[in-house]
């Protein structure tokens, strides 16, 4: 039979303490812990995540108090942009993406530079000798906050959590860990699903943030059961072409904040470097006239930048033009070359077409479809778009093109990157042109965007 452990619960805000305490930490209430038996054992698996947050009792909406949540600032810039502020206090963040693609490099850079916490680095994966290789790589200084340890097993994980008291927990990966009684092979389902649970717990019960790594399988989702996502508080995944230096972090889940800002850093060989503005690494030739050249103004989650479009439109040596394109849907390229065929009177059926998204982005903002079709016909015709035009609009199947999203942001971006011109969609209501420091060029047709930019 398992020991009966007793915790002390406030009873005006149900926080948890393991000892009695005068005043309740968390609602700043006198006298009010009382002893409770804590549930253990098979209960509180299925339990963990209900007790720490059940208040005492039900209360009006309009009377919780909604204090501004703490955040602990990860010292990454693009990181704290990604979780809205910075890492709550409790909560339990998973990091999944491809091997090799920089996860743990990421983890520890910010473990670091966060030099005012003691931070817990746990790992499955590599010897503490290979973690520090890593790290003299990243940072030349090496404090003493950040402390590392090879462990698999889960309960020495939380023995030295207990010990070392660390501000932040990692855990290098989820899918190493392996708790003792549990029959099944560490990666395994009931494997993470009961570790996580374990760890939510402790995570819960100390007020401590825990970042996890998570593996993703062939199909590019993480690893391990659905559940896993729902019990943690965040979920973000880093991605990018391994052939490409560019690394994007996204969140797909955020308790605490917004799902649509995007992280970009660059990996370099001293690190991940942060890039703030993501226009200038994404413009290759930004001097140069070249034909088949495109720039369109495009938004990645709620951040404007500007973007290369690279198209290469040639004479088949086939009977069968080929069509392949990198970074865009080559369903939406076939349907934009119909409506080039169709509009613009480009012989579909004797080119072959490439199209490729500099910088190795993948682009799913509809609003490059004037860049794309603009790029193809340049290549086609040889004629190159002269540098100092970027273009925003979504082409409908009749070569409209059709209002986009956030106007006045694509616009500022394109000004204050020094952009002369911006073709947008004539649909666009209500901009005020006069507000622009470049001239707004508004085209409702395909066509009349051609004839602005090959005049
Ligand atoms: P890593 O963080 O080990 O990836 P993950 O944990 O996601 O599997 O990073 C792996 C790659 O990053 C590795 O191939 C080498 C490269 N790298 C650099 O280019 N520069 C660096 O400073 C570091 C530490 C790694
Ligand atoms: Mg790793």
């Amino acid at each position: 039979m398992a020991k009966t452990k007793t915790v002390f619960v406030c009873q005006n805000c149900g926080t948890e303490s393991p000892k009695w305490v005068g005043k309740c930490y968390a609602c700043g209430e006198w006298n009010t812990l009382v002893e409770e038996i804590a549930i253990t054992g098979k209960a509180a698996r299925g339990s963990a995540l209900s007790t720490k947050f059940s208040p005492a009792k039900p209360v009006a909406i309009k009377e919780v108090s909604a204090d501004k949540m703490p955040r602990i600032d990860t010292t990454v810039g693009e990181l704290n942009r990604v979780l809205g502020g910075g890492m709550v206090p409790g909560s339990i963040m998973l990091l999944g993406g491809e091997p090799g693609i920089g996860k743990s490099t990421l983890v520890l850079q910010m473990a670091l530079q966060m030099t005012q916490s003691t931070i817990l680095y746990i790992s499955g994966e590599e010897s503490p000798q290979q973690i520090k290789l890593r790290a003299d790589r990243i940072n030349k200084e090496l404090g003493d906050n950040c402390l590392v340890v090879s462990e698999t097993s889960l309960e020495r994980t939380l023995v030295h959590v207990k010990n070392v008291k660390p501000s932040l927990l990692v855990i290098d990966s989820i899918q190493t860990l392996e708790r003792e009684g549990v029959e099944s092979a560490p990666g395994s389902v009931t494997q993470i699903r009961e570790c996580t649970a374990a760890i939510l717990r402790v995570a819960k019960e100390k007020n401590l943030p825990v970042l996890l790594i998570g593996h993703i399988n062939k199909e590019g989702s993480l690893a391990g059961p659905k559940v896993l996502e729902h019990m943690v508080d965040v979920v973000l995944q880093f991605e990018g072409d391994r052939q490409y230096m560019y690394r994007i972090l996204r969140a797909i889940k955020n308790r605490f904040g917004s799902t649509s800002e995007i992280g970009i850093f660059e990996m370099l060989g001293t690190g991940l470097r942060e890039v703030d503005n993501p226009s200038e690494m994404l413009l290759a030739h930004q001097n140069e006239e070249m034909s088949g050249i495109a720039i369109a103004s495009t938004i990645e989650g709620i951040r404007p930048f500007l973007i290369e479009v690279q198209a290469l439109a040639s004479t088949a040596a086939y009977g069968t033009p080929q069509r392949s394109s990198t970074g865009f849907d080559t369903r939406r390229l076939n349907m934009l070359l119909a409506v080039l065929e169709k509009r613009a009177g480009f012989k579909l059926a004797a080119k072959d077409v490439f199209l490729n998204i500099a910088g190795g982005l993948r682009v799913s903002d509809p609003a490059i479809d004037l860049a794309v079709v603009s790029a193809i016909l340049s290549s086609n015709t040889d004629i190159a778009i002269p540098t100092s035009i970027a273009l925003t609009g979504e082409v409908g199947l009749s070569g409209e093109i059709r209002p986009v999203t956030r106007i006045e942001q694509r616009i500022t971006e394109a000004e204050k990157l020094g952009f002369k011109t911006i073709i947008v969609p004539k649909y666009n209501k209500g901009l005020d042109l006069k507000k622009y420091n470049i001239e707004i060029f508004q085209a409702s047709k395909i066509e009349e965007a051609f004839r602005r930019l090959f005049a």
